[in-house]
């Protein structure tokens, strides 16, 4: 009985990371996980018993301190928690799904944050209990564990590295030879290349069907109301591709002209480090 446990377990461990290694096979950057795979990685980086990875993969979360940090570091791999900010609405919603009857939902997992002062940034609380907690809000009151992987928002830091590759890539006036000062002031279309494989890369944007407002939604993560950021980036879009033949400026015109409320634009300011090329290179995006 014991070691067919403990057989079983191993097994649970060896399905996992097989099923990791399969879910690996992205094109570009893009990164989908779920909940299951984010857990398996965080028992082995805080070194939990994989016994307690069972548990978790039926997903059943005890209240104590290993498993508040757990579902933490699976907040953060998965891109829905942030000490600072808190929960991040539109990445975490796409890992539950509501009952279609039900209606509620929205309201009662607001209520449940509300009640907890989880709802706005507290960063003096401990930051373990507070994203199991925002979890449980969740769990409980918003719908079922989504088990398909889903879209991982690129962190700034990812979003600057994708941008200094394309540069690279392009051969970005100015990048290769790090003299931006004394480069030759790129062309729209240069930029708008830039944009666009910023774009592709990402995983955010097709030429074929446009931006994917699905995963831009989650990386700009600050529209408050998506019906409405989906609509008008659609709508922006739209436009745009009637005025643009040419696929590189119409990625330059989308980036810039589509993010009236600084969506993208703030994801990616990050990009203004003291190095004066990335500075350069996010003053022609932006501007
Ligand atoms: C977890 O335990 C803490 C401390 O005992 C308690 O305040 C909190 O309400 C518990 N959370 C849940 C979801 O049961
Ligand atoms: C979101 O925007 C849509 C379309 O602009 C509007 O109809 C709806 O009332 C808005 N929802 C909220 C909660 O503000």
């Amino acid at each position: 009985m014991a070691s067919n446990r403990v057989g079983y377990i191993g097994l649970v461990c060896l399905l996992i990371t097989t099923v990791i290694a399969a879910s690996q096979r992205y094109h570009d950057c893009v990164q989908k996980k779920n909940v299951a795979q984010a857990q398996e990685e965080c028992v082995r980086y805080l070194g939990i018993p994989c016994a307690r990875l069972a548990v978790y993969n039926d997903y059943i979360y005890p209240n104590d301190t290993e498993t508040q940090c757990m579902v933490r570091c699976m907040g953060i791999n998965l891109g829905w928690w942030n000490d600072i900010q808190g929960v991040q609405e539109p990445a975490i919603r796409h890992y539950f799904h509501p009952d279609p009857d039900d209606a509620q939902h929205d309201r009662r997992t607001y209520h449940c944050l509300k009640s907890q002062r989880l709802d706005n940034p507290t960063p003096h609380a401990d930051a373990c209990e507070r994203a199991y907690e925002s979890f449980r809000c969740y769990y409980e009151q918003y719908g079922n564990i989504v088990i398909t992987p889903q879209f991982v928002p690129l962190t700034p830091l990812q979003l600057s590295d994708v941008l200094l590759q394309c540069a690279d890539i392009l051969q970005f006036p100015g990048v290769e030879s790090g003299a931006c000062d004394t480069a030759a002031k790129p062309s729209e279309r240069d930029i708008g290349c830039l944009a666009r494989c910023f774009l592709l890369r990402s995983g955010l944007y097709t030429d074929q069907h446009g931006p994917n407002l699905d995963r831009l939604y989650v990386q700009c993560n600050n529209y408050a109301n998506e019906t409405r950021f989906r609509e008008t980036t659609s709508v922006c879009y739209q436009q745009l591709k009637s005025e643009c033949q040419d696929e590189c400026v119409l990625a330059g015109r989308f980036l810039r002209e589509c993010f009236d409320e600084g969506g993208l634009a703030v994801q990616i300011t990050v990009l203004s480090y003291e190095n004066r090329c990335r500075y350069r290179i996010y003053h022609c995006i932006i501007e």
